[in-house]
Protein backbone atom coordinates (compact mmCIF):
# COMPACT_ATOMS: atom_id res chain seq x y z
CA UNK A 1 0.00 0.00 0.00
CA UNK A 2 2.59 1.86 0.85
CA UNK A 3 4.53 1.40 -2.02
CA UNK A 4 1.75 2.58 -4.19
CA UNK A 5 0.93 5.68 -2.35
CA UNK A 6 5.03 6.44 -2.76
CA UNK A 7 4.33 6.09 -6.69
CA UNK A 8 1.02 8.33 -6.68
CA UNK A 9 2.56 11.02 -4.47
CA UNK A 10 6.49 11.05 -5.04
CA UNK A 11 6.85 10.80 -0.73
CA UNK A 12 6.94 7.66 0.46
CA UNK A 13 3.99 7.93 4.12
CA UNK A 14 5.95 7.20 6.78
CA UNK A 15 4.24 4.90 9.31
CA UNK A 16 0.61 5.20 7.05
CA UNK A 17 -1.07 2.06 8.55
CA UNK A 18 -0.31 2.83 11.94
CA UNK A 19 -1.01 6.71 11.70
CA UNK A 20 -4.49 5.66 9.90
CA UNK A 21 -5.12 3.01 13.00
CA UNK A 22 -4.49 5.96 15.63
CA UNK A 23 -6.80 8.46 13.90
CA UNK A 24 -9.60 5.18 13.68
CA UNK A 25 -11.26 7.21 10.57
CA UNK A 26 -15.32 7.26 11.07
CA UNK A 27 -16.70 7.56 7.75
CA UNK A 28 -18.47 10.69 8.66
CA UNK A 29 -15.85 12.32 11.04
CA UNK A 30 -14.39 15.81 10.25
CA UNK A 31 -10.59 14.68 10.37
CA UNK A 32 -7.57 17.08 9.48
CA UNK A 33 -4.31 16.26 8.02
CA UNK A 34 -1.88 19.61 9.28
CA UNK A 35 1.13 18.38 6.95
CA UNK A 36 -0.26 17.31 3.75
CA UNK A 37 3.35 17.05 1.66
CA UNK A 38 2.41 14.97 -1.11
CA UNK A 39 -0.94 13.74 0.14
CA UNK A 40 -0.01 9.97 0.98
CA UNK A 41 -1.69 10.22 4.64
CA UNK A 42 -4.37 12.19 3.87
CA UNK A 43 -5.22 9.98 0.90
CA UNK A 44 -5.30 6.73 3.34
CA UNK A 45 -8.15 9.49 5.17
CA UNK A 46 -10.28 10.44 2.40
CA UNK A 47 -10.45 6.54 1.41
CA UNK A 48 -11.81 5.77 4.43
CA UNK A 49 -14.60 8.78 4.87
CA UNK A 50 -18.04 8.22 3.45
CA UNK A 51 -19.62 10.56 1.33
CA UNK A 52 -20.74 12.61 4.89
CA UNK A 53 -17.07 12.81 5.85
CA UNK A 54 -14.99 15.54 5.72
CA UNK A 55 -11.17 15.84 5.33
CA UNK A 56 -9.10 19.60 5.57
CA UNK A 57 -5.18 19.65 4.60
CA UNK A 58 -3.15 22.41 5.05
CA UNK A 59 0.79 22.59 4.96
CA UNK A 60 2.99 25.91 4.70
CA UNK A 61 5.19 24.82 1.91
CA UNK A 62 2.88 26.07 -1.62
CA UNK A 63 3.95 23.43 -3.43
CA UNK A 64 2.59 21.02 -1.63
CA UNK A 65 -0.86 23.21 -1.24
CA UNK A 66 -0.90 23.53 -5.27
CA UNK A 67 -0.54 19.56 -5.30
CA UNK A 68 -3.33 19.27 -2.70
CA UNK A 69 -5.46 21.61 -5.11
CA UNK A 70 -5.10 19.56 -7.98
CA UNK A 71 -5.17 16.06 -6.13
CA UNK A 72 -8.15 17.28 -4.01
CA UNK A 73 -9.31 20.24 -4.78
CA UNK A 74 -12.39 18.52 -6.99
CA UNK A 75 -13.74 16.63 -4.17
CA UNK A 76 -16.83 18.39 -1.87
CA UNK A 77 -15.14 16.76 1.12
CA UNK A 78 -11.60 18.29 0.87
CA UNK A 79 -10.99 22.14 1.88
CA UNK A 80 -7.10 22.54 1.66
CA UNK A 81 -5.50 25.46 3.65
CA UNK A 82 -2.05 27.61 3.45
CA UNK A 83 -1.38 27.53 6.68
CA UNK A 84 2.03 27.05 9.13
CA UNK A 85 1.08 24.69 12.35
CA UNK A 86 1.26 27.66 14.43
CA UNK A 87 -1.45 29.57 12.82
CA UNK A 88 -3.88 26.27 12.05
CA UNK A 89 -5.57 26.19 15.03
CA UNK A 90 -6.87 29.48 14.12
CA UNK A 91 -7.18 28.66 10.57
CA UNK A 92 -9.72 25.91 11.38
CA UNK A 93 -11.74 27.79 13.93
CA UNK A 94 -12.24 30.53 11.12
CA UNK A 95 -13.40 27.31 9.42
CA UNK A 96 -15.90 26.55 11.60
CA UNK A 97 -14.75 22.94 12.66
CA UNK A 98 -13.18 24.37 16.32
CA UNK A 99 -14.53 21.82 18.93
CA UNK A 100 -15.59 19.77 15.78
CA UNK A 101 -12.53 17.05 15.18
CA UNK A 102 -12.46 13.90 14.79
CA UNK A 103 -9.04 13.48 14.29
CA UNK A 104 -5.55 15.56 13.42
CA UNK A 105 -2.60 14.23 11.90
CA UNK A 106 0.75 16.04 11.78
CA UNK A 107 3.55 14.58 10.27
CA UNK A 108 6.18 16.79 10.70
CA UNK A 109 9.89 17.51 9.42
CA UNK A 110 10.22 17.65 5.69
CA UNK A 111 8.94 15.64 1.97
CA UNK A 112 10.93 14.02 -0.34
CA UNK A 113 10.20 16.60 -2.96
CA UNK A 114 11.69 19.10 -0.60
CA UNK A 115 14.91 17.37 0.17
CA UNK A 116 15.32 16.73 -3.46
CA UNK A 117 14.60 19.69 -4.75
CA UNK A 118 17.67 21.57 -4.93
CA UNK A 119 16.65 25.07 -5.03
CA UNK A 120 15.03 24.63 -2.09
CA UNK A 121 18.18 24.22 -0.40
CA UNK A 122 17.42 21.41 2.01
CA UNK A 123 20.30 18.89 1.23
CA UNK A 124 24.11 19.18 0.85
CA UNK A 125 24.01 16.20 -1.56
CA UNK A 126 22.19 18.69 -3.59
CA UNK A 127 23.86 21.66 -5.01
CA UNK A 128 21.52 24.60 -4.75
CA UNK A 129 20.98 28.35 -3.06
CA UNK A 130 21.06 28.05 1.01
CA UNK A 131 17.23 28.67 1.31
CA UNK A 132 15.44 26.02 3.34
CA UNK A 133 12.45 27.87 3.86
CA UNK A 134 8.72 25.82 3.87
CA UNK A 135 7.73 28.39 2.41
CA UNK A 136 10.00 30.55 0.50
CA UNK A 137 7.38 33.22 0.42
CA UNK A 138 8.11 34.14 3.95
CA UNK A 139 10.52 34.88 6.84
CA UNK A 140 14.72 34.44 6.57
CA UNK A 141 16.44 32.32 4.74
CA UNK A 142 19.57 30.17 5.27
CA UNK A 143 21.33 32.23 3.60
CA UNK A 144 20.08 34.95 5.53
CA UNK A 145 20.66 33.90 8.85
CA UNK A 146 24.26 32.90 8.10
CA UNK A 147 24.68 36.84 6.92
CA UNK A 148 23.82 38.25 9.98
CA UNK A 149 24.14 36.18 13.08
CA UNK A 150 27.24 36.47 14.94
CA UNK A 151 29.07 33.36 16.67
CA UNK A 152 27.12 32.87 19.88
CA UNK A 153 24.06 32.82 18.11
CA UNK A 154 24.75 30.23 15.32
CA UNK A 155 27.12 28.38 18.25
CA UNK A 156 23.70 28.46 19.99
CA UNK A 157 21.31 26.96 17.29
CA UNK A 158 23.89 24.79 16.25
CA UNK A 159 23.94 23.47 19.47
CA UNK A 160 20.69 23.41 20.22
CA UNK A 161 19.46 21.81 17.18
CA UNK A 162 21.75 20.00 15.67
CA UNK A 163 23.51 18.72 18.99
CA UNK A 164 26.55 19.31 17.26
CA UNK A 165 29.78 18.80 19.33
CA UNK A 166 32.03 21.10 17.49
CA UNK A 167 29.10 23.75 17.29
CA UNK A 168 31.58 27.10 17.96
CA UNK A 169 34.25 25.81 15.68
CA UNK A 170 31.67 25.48 13.24
CA UNK A 171 30.16 28.88 14.01
CA UNK A 172 33.30 30.38 14.04
CA UNK A 173 34.71 29.19 10.59
CA UNK A 174 31.31 30.47 9.17
CA UNK A 175 32.07 33.64 10.73
CA UNK A 176 35.47 34.05 9.64
CA UNK A 177 34.68 33.45 5.89
CA UNK A 178 31.78 35.85 6.25
CA UNK A 179 34.81 38.51 7.47
CA UNK A 180 37.13 37.41 4.42
CA UNK A 181 34.14 38.12 1.84
CA UNK A 182 33.29 34.07 1.48
CA UNK A 183 30.24 33.03 3.00
CA UNK A 184 29.23 29.97 1.48
CA UNK A 185 26.21 30.70 -1.17
CA UNK A 186 25.00 27.30 -1.80
CA UNK A 187 24.58 23.47 -0.03
CA UNK A 188 27.98 22.47 -1.38
CA UNK A 189 29.88 25.37 -0.51
CA UNK A 190 28.37 25.76 3.28
CA UNK A 191 28.78 21.29 3.11
CA UNK A 192 32.80 21.60 2.11
CA UNK A 193 33.28 23.93 5.21
CA UNK A 194 31.66 22.27 7.77
CA UNK A 195 33.59 19.41 6.64
CA UNK A 196 37.10 21.67 6.69
CA UNK A 197 36.02 23.01 10.13
CA UNK A 198 35.35 20.00 11.75
CA UNK A 199 38.49 17.60 13.50
CA UNK A 200 36.85 14.48 13.49
CA UNK A 201 33.47 12.70 11.44
CA UNK A 202 31.33 10.78 13.26
CA UNK A 203 31.29 7.40 11.63
CA UNK A 204 28.43 6.91 9.05
CA UNK A 205 27.57 10.39 9.13
CA UNK A 206 28.17 12.93 6.98
CA UNK A 207 29.76 16.22 8.91
CA UNK A 208 27.35 18.76 7.92
CA UNK A 209 24.27 16.46 8.98
CA UNK A 210 23.82 18.25 12.21
CA UNK A 211 24.75 21.43 10.80
CA UNK A 212 21.84 21.47 7.99
CA UNK A 213 19.61 20.09 10.33
CA UNK A 214 19.86 22.99 12.66
CA UNK A 215 19.61 25.75 10.51
CA UNK A 216 16.43 24.06 9.29
CA UNK A 217 14.81 23.97 12.11
CA UNK A 218 16.52 27.42 13.23
CA UNK A 219 14.89 29.00 9.62
CA UNK A 220 11.76 27.34 9.89
CA UNK A 221 11.21 28.00 13.90
CA UNK A 222 9.96 24.47 13.99
CA UNK A 223 9.83 23.64 17.53
CA UNK A 224 8.15 26.96 18.30
CA UNK A 225 5.66 25.82 15.39
CA UNK A 226 4.97 22.37 17.17
CA UNK A 227 4.70 24.30 20.57
CA UNK A 228 1.77 26.99 18.79
CA UNK A 229 0.36 24.22 17.22
CA UNK A 230 -0.12 21.29 20.10
CA UNK A 231 -1.19 24.15 22.18
CA UNK A 232 -4.32 24.55 20.31
CA UNK A 233 -4.49 21.36 19.12
CA UNK A 234 -6.83 20.18 22.06
CA UNK A 235 -9.68 23.10 21.64
CA UNK A 236 -9.98 22.14 17.94
CA UNK A 237 -10.82 18.20 18.61
CA UNK A 238 -14.10 16.97 19.55
CA UNK A 239 -14.44 14.49 22.87
CA UNK A 240 -12.92 10.88 21.62
CA UNK A 241 -11.22 12.95 18.98
CA UNK A 242 -7.55 11.73 18.36
CA UNK A 243 -4.30 13.71 18.07
CA UNK A 244 -1.52 12.09 16.05
CA UNK A 245 2.21 13.40 15.96
CA UNK A 246 4.84 11.67 13.83
CA UNK A 247 8.04 13.28 15.09
CA UNK A 248 11.32 12.57 13.27
CA UNK A 249 13.75 13.82 16.01
CA UNK A 250 14.19 13.77 19.60
CA UNK A 251 13.69 17.50 20.19
CA UNK A 252 10.22 17.17 18.57
CA UNK A 253 9.17 14.14 20.10
CA UNK A 254 10.46 15.16 23.59
CA UNK A 255 8.02 18.36 22.87
CA UNK A 256 5.08 16.09 22.46
CA UNK A 257 5.37 13.60 24.83
CA UNK A 258 5.97 16.09 27.24
CA UNK A 259 2.77 17.96 26.22
CA UNK A 260 0.67 14.58 25.92
CA UNK A 261 1.90 13.87 29.58
CA UNK A 262 1.04 17.06 30.96
CA UNK A 263 -2.37 17.29 29.43
CA UNK A 264 -3.17 13.78 30.44
CA UNK A 265 -2.33 14.37 34.25
CA UNK A 266 -4.18 16.52 36.61
CA UNK A 267 -1.05 17.45 38.02
CA UNK A 268 0.55 18.01 41.57
CA UNK A 269 -2.64 17.82 43.89
CA UNK A 270 -2.63 17.17 47.27
CA UNK A 271 -4.32 14.10 48.27
CA UNK A 272 -6.65 16.33 50.18
CA UNK A 273 -8.72 16.95 46.92
CA UNK A 274 -10.37 13.72 45.68
CA UNK A 275 -11.61 15.64 42.81
CA UNK A 276 -9.64 17.83 40.71
CA UNK A 277 -11.34 21.35 40.56
CA UNK A 278 -12.54 22.48 37.46
CA UNK A 279 -9.72 23.61 34.97
CA UNK A 280 -7.25 21.35 36.48
CA UNK A 281 -8.72 17.72 35.24
CA UNK A 282 -6.66 16.23 32.47
CA UNK A 283 -7.71 17.10 28.98
CA UNK A 284 -5.85 14.05 27.16
CA UNK A 285 -6.13 10.14 27.65
CA UNK A 286 -2.55 8.66 26.09
CA UNK A 287 -3.73 6.06 23.56
CA UNK A 288 -1.41 3.02 22.83
CA UNK A 289 2.39 3.11 23.23
CA UNK A 290 4.64 5.35 20.93
CA UNK A 291 4.70 3.51 16.98
CA UNK A 292 8.63 3.13 15.61
CA UNK A 293 9.00 2.01 12.07
CA UNK A 294 9.78 -2.24 11.78
CA UNK A 295 13.00 -2.89 10.19
CA UNK A 296 10.80 -3.95 7.10
CA UNK A 297 9.58 -0.04 6.46
CA UNK A 298 12.96 1.20 7.23
CA UNK A 299 14.98 -1.06 5.15
CA UNK A 300 12.62 -0.13 1.98
CA UNK A 301 12.59 4.42 3.29
CA UNK A 302 15.22 5.62 5.74
CA UNK A 303 13.65 8.50 6.58
CA UNK A 304 11.67 6.56 9.08
CA UNK A 305 14.48 5.00 10.88
CA UNK A 306 13.39 7.91 13.37
CA UNK A 307 10.19 8.65 13.11
CA UNK A 308 7.95 8.26 16.02
CA UNK A 309 4.08 8.32 16.49
CA UNK A 310 2.52 9.24 19.33
CA UNK A 311 -1.32 9.15 19.73
CA UNK A 312 -4.28 10.58 22.34
CA UNK A 313 -7.31 11.17 22.20
CA UNK A 314 -9.39 14.12 23.64
CA UNK A 315 -11.45 13.94 26.83
CA UNK A 316 -14.98 15.08 27.10
C1 LIG B 1 6.92 14.56 6.23
S1 LIG B 1 6.09 15.67 5.16
C2 LIG B 1 4.42 15.12 5.23
C3 LIG B 1 4.16 14.00 4.31
C4 LIG B 1 2.72 13.60 4.21
N1 LIG B 1 2.22 13.06 5.45
C5 LIG B 1 2.55 12.60 3.10
O1 LIG B 1 2.20 11.45 3.38
O2 LIG B 1 2.76 12.96 1.94
C6 LIG B 1 6.04 17.11 6.12
C7 LIG B 1 5.26 18.24 5.50
O3 LIG B 1 4.95 19.09 6.57
C8 LIG B 1 5.11 20.42 6.18
N2 LIG B 1 5.43 21.16 7.39
C9 LIG B 1 6.48 20.99 8.21
N3 LIG B 1 6.44 21.87 9.21
C10 LIG B 1 5.33 22.60 9.02
C11 LIG B 1 4.74 23.67 9.73
N4 LIG B 1 5.31 24.18 10.81
N5 LIG B 1 3.58 24.16 9.27
C12 LIG B 1 2.99 23.63 8.16
N6 LIG B 1 3.52 22.65 7.42
C13 LIG B 1 4.67 22.13 7.87
C14 LIG B 1 6.23 20.40 5.18
O4 LIG B 1 6.15 21.51 4.31
C15 LIG B 1 6.00 19.07 4.48
O5 LIG B 1 5.24 19.25 3.33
Amino acid sequence: MAEQQATATEHRPVLYEAALEALAVRPRGVYVDATYGRGGHACGILAALGPQGQLIVADRDPEAVDHARQVLGADPRCTVLHSDLAGLPTALARAGVAGAVDGLLADLGISSPQVDSPERGFSFQRDGPLDMRMDPGTGESAAGLLARASVRELGGILRRLGEERHANRIARAIVAARDAGELPRTTHELARLVERAVPRREPGRHPATRTFQALRIAVNDELGQLGHFLEGAIDLLHPGGRLAVIAFHSLEDRRVKRFIRRSASVGDLPPSVPVPPEGCQPRLRTVGRPVQADAEEVSGNRRARSAVLRTAERLP
